[in-house]
């Protein structure tokens, strides 16, 4: 090997182990944080109501573990860590109301609203309810749900609440 070779040969190798020095620095000091989603539900309810989520599609209007059906583009909150922002006992109310839209006003055309699911059997709406509440989101990640969620209900820019 010719000197100049082997000079480069040592510099790309004190380049590389710089880079990968740096990168585990950076990972060290600013680690990624991750996806803020995830559920408190026991294997068996998760299997259930995910059933039962598929077999009502409930996603051809709800994005749920940031998976979206391309094909719809109705402007419905995601339910990714909507459990954190309203209790099982409100889905389960929500779920059985005649007219969900008593309970939670709606901004678009009736095909595109929440439909009522109070002609389901109880069972089913209770299921449901422990499920949707089951659906947490991590605190750093709290304020940006709330933000999506209410942006997505209201077409209107969220303004946080003050503490007065
Ligand atoms: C036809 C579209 C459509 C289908 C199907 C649908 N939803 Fe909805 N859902 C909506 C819309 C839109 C809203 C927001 C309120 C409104 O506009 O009526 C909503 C609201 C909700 C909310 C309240 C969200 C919040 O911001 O607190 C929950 C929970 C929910 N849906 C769960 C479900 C579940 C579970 C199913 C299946 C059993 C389902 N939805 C099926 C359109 C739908």
């Amino acid at each position: 090997m010719k000197a100049g070779e082997k000079n480069l040969l040592i510099f790309i190798a004190v380049v590389v182990g710089f880079m990968l020095v740096y990168r585990g620095y950076q990972e060290f000091t600013d680690p990624d944080p991750g996806i803020p989603f995830y559920t408190t539900a026991s294997p068996e309810l998760k299997r259930e109501a995910e059933a039962l989520y598929k077999r009502l599609k409930c996603s051809k209007c709800h994005a749920l573990w940031m998976v979206r059906n391309m094909m719809a583009n109705v402007p419905a909150p995601a339910l990714d860590g909507i459990g954190s922002l309203r209790s099982e006992e409100w889905f389960y109310r929500y779920l059985s109301a005649e007219n969900p839209q008593s309970i939670l006003p709606s901004r678009l055309r009736p095909e595109y609203r929440m439909p009522s699911y109070a002609h389901l059997p109880e069972k089913e709406r209770r299921l449901l309810a422990a499920y949707l509440a089951s659906l947490k989101v991590e605190d750093w990640y709290l304020e940006e749900t709330r933000k999506a969620e209410y942006e997505k209900l209201t077409g209107k820019p969220y303004v946080p609440k003050s503490d007065e």
